[in-house]
């Protein structure tokens, strides 16, 4: 099964799907090298019209900036410049008749129909010494989903993947077991670690911001499998 993966970045959903069974051709508008799935820069309306019908199933990840839960609070005014990619690409997707699952962050949840919450913790996603990845991701799909795994946040440190990994006021020290902390015990995060949360041993620091976990599409896609195409 061909299944085209828009907006791919540096393939953190691409991989999922593999895992699934899937065969990955990933389009981004940026050049990729990272990604290690097929890869043809390109717009992604432009690809999807042009060659959407050569691919059994199609996943898109159109920018989150406008819904961002961060983006809102830290730069509101550069909101204005950003559009919504949703109502269009669905349309096309619509259009098109294959399966197909739209993913975006919590905040574009009014924008999504019927979304999938999916969780890190739901994976047992987490760093080396324990620190939880709670990353909900929202996933709307043209098929039946069906129960997930609950969402299990421990009382415990958490590790967020964002643009930083370490508060830029913070002094950090390697404590004996190698974990980065405070002098108060507050954890600091590296890339490995953000790496080993995410499941994702290939991306940069910039890329891990951007990404979904393969554990959720790996999840998706089983689901796309036995509904769509068993
Ligand atoms: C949130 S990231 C996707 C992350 C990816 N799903 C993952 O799991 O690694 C969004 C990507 O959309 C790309 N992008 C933005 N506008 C685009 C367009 N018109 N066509 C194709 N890609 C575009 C950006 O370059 C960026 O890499």
């Amino acid at each position: 099964m061909k299944l085209l993966d828009l907006f791919c970045c540096a393939g953190g959903a691409g991989e999922g799907y593999q895992r699934a069974g899937f065969d990955i051709t990933g389009i981004d508008i940026n050049p990729q090298p990272h990604n290690p799935h097929k890869f043809i820069q390109a717009d992604a309306f432009e690809y999807l019209e042009a060659h959407g019908h050569e691919f059994d199933a199609i996943h898109a990840s159109p920018p989150c900036q406008i819904h961002s839960v961060m983006t809102k609070g830290r730069w509101k005014d550069r909101l204005e410049k950003h559009k919504n990619l949703i109502p269009p690409i669905r349309e096309l997707l619509i259009a098109l008749g294959k399966p197909y699952v739209i993913e975006n962050v919590e905040g574009s949840k009014k924008h999504l129909i019927n979304p999938t919450m999916l969780c890190g913790t739901m994976f047992g996603l987490e760093t080396k010494f324990g620190s939880q990845l709670r990353r909900h991701r929202l996933f709307e799909t043209s098929f039946f989903v069906g129960l997930t795994p609950s969402c299990n946040h421990k009382k415990g440190s958490v590790i967020g993947v964002y643009g930083g990994g370490q508060h830029p006021g913070r002094r950090y020290h390697k404590s004996k077991s190698g974990e980065l902390k405070t002098k108060h015990g507050v954890a600091g995060f590296g890339v490995q670690d953000r790496r080993d949360a995410m499941g994702i041993d290939w991306m940069t620091g910039k890329e891990l911001s951007q990404a979904i976990p393969p554990a959720y599409t790996e999840f998706i896609g089983k689901r796309m499998m036995e509904v769509c195409f068993k």
